[in-house]
């Protein structure tokens, strides 16, 4: 069962995704909260910061979906910067408490399976936020990916390393390769809730909502998962079969 929330513009859509993360760390102090990574969930990060106090973060914990394979941690893009800038700072987390996949492990499959493994041992996801890719990715689960598949090393599909080679110097610098939660693992979280704005989203959208149940494009699973939100913009909604029907905020 998939709820849809349209907002008017992407403040408030972010501002909305926010509100429903906090109140989930307000319910639940040791809340467990999957994080995303990529230009959507910034704005829902800066406006969390504005509504936390370092009480309501003392019990949290984070896991990210998904990290470069290759990419040095250190460097700014790899998804250990990004959360630590993004996420674990600016919130007040507790960085022993925030996971990102070990990208740069000698052994990636038993990286996968230890993160795997972390994440039953603190209890689940509570609340999954997640984005989209152009070509209906979620977490790196590219077309085909299995709706059963668990956290692995994959190879990032040319659209998806197009879409990010805005964050690197050159488009040949973006990594070909990624270590992911699967959808099975994201299936997983009790709560998932999807951000997606701006019209470059809308018509993946549509499909995603709408389109034929297929591997070919993973976010239609997420229609399978009892306690989903996806929550837009106007744009970003603008593709939705007779739009204005779902509940708008
Ligand atoms: C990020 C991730 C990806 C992004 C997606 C959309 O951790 O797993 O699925 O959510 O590529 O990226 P943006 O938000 O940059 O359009």
């Amino acid at each position: 069962m998939i709820d849809i929330v349209i907002s008017p513009d992407a403040p408030s859509a972010a501002a909305h995704v926010a509100g429903i993360l906090h109140e989930a760390i307000r319910q639940h102090p040791a809340a467990v909260i999957g994080v995303a990574t990529g230009s959507t969930p910034s704005p829902v990060y800066r406006a969390l910061a504005t509504r936390l106090t370092p009480e309501d973060v003392r019990g949290v914990s984070a896991f990210a979906l998904d990290e470069y394979v290759g990419l040095p941690r250190e460097h700014p893009e790899s998804y250990h910067s990004v959360v630590f800038r993004e996420v674990t700072r600016p919130l007040g987390l507790d960085a022993r408490r925030v996971r990102v996949p070990d990208g740069q492990a000698s052994d990636l499959a038993a990286a996968a399976e230890e993160y795997e493994n972390a994440i039953v041992t603190a209890g689940g996801v509570d609340i999954q936020l997640l984005g989209i890719g152009t070509n209906g990715h979620i977490g790196f689960n590219e077309p085909g990916s299995a709706v059963t598949s668990r956290t692995r090393a994959v190879r990032l599909a040319a659209q998806t390393r197009a879409d990010n080679a805005r964050f690197f110097d050159t488009p040949g610098e973006v990594p070909t390769h990624a270590l992911t939660q699967g959808i099975g693992t994201i299936l997983d979280a009790r709560r998932i809730v999807l951000l997606a704005l701006g019209p470059g989203k809308a018509h993946i959208v549509s499909r995603a909502l709408h389109g034929p149940m297929t591997a070919e494009l993973p976010a239609t699973a997420l229609r399978t998962h009892p306690a989903c939100t996806v929550v837009l913009d106007r744009a970003a909604a603008a593709a939705l079969p007779g739009r204005g029907w779902g509940r708008s905020a």
